[in-house]
């Protein structure tokens, strides 16, 4: 039976299309059963769409402006994912930080993709730090991870999966960017190939 994955997104969705793509190609044994973006602008809900892939929308603002707590979105958002039944839930790019109210129905289930290697440059700019701490001469190069979401601690969890890249002098903060993509797209369809190979 193929694997079944709910992603979440924020934005331009290019490492779930990269999943869409392993499917098709037969790289992945899996089936993208929903794909739920907290921004409605997302380009990520186009290629779901595009992949026959059904999509929802949850964004926080409404929970914001009637003083609703985190805690009520993330039960909410569980349920809008669990009606999809899962397997696991795959966050690539997802750009909120989740309270247990959410983790709590996907124990050992929540997979993140990070621009950064362990330890190293958790949040949103993971990529614009790195390049920072290599202008400096901090660091020689960086990488990206996979890892499991046990708990509420951002960007951190037992790690699946690294990948190494390599930071040059001629880089502009672009280049980088596009070179960490490329390796996130394969190091994310590997990471998701062996655990459901574990799984099986
Ligand atoms: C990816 O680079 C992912 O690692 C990053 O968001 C990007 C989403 O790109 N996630 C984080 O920084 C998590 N802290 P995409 O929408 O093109 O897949």
């Amino acid at each position: 039976m193929p694997a079944r994955l709910a992603v979440l997104i924020s934005g331009n969705g290019s490492n779930l299309q990269a999943i869409l793509d392993a499917i098709r190609m037969r790289v992945l044994d899996a089936e993208v059963v929903v794909v739920v973006s907290n921004r409605k602008a997302a380009y990520g809900l186009e290629r779901a769409a595009k992949a026959g892939v059904p999509t929802r929308y949850h964004p926080l603002k409404p929970y914001r402006d009637a003083e609703r707590s985190r805690e009520e979105y993330d039960a909410d958002l569980a349920q809008i994912v669990k009606e999809f039944s899962p397997d696991y839930v795959i966050l690539v790019g997802w750009m909120h930080i989740f309270t247990n109210q959410f983790l709590r129905h996907f124990p050992y289930r929540v997979i993140n993709l990070h621009p950064a290697l362990p330890g190293k440059f958790p949040g949103a700019h993971a990529i614009e730090d790195a390049f920072a701490a290599f202008t400096r001469g901090e660091i020689k190069g960086t990488g990206v991870m996979v890892h499991l979401v046990p708990d509420e601690q951002v960007d951190r969890g037992p790690v699946l999966l690294t990948g190494d890249v390599p930071i040059y002098p001629t880089d502009t903060l672009e280049t980088l960017r596009n070179r960490i993509q490329q390796t996130e797209h394969k190091v994310l369809v590997q990471a998701i190939a062996r655990l459901i190979e574990g799984d099986e």
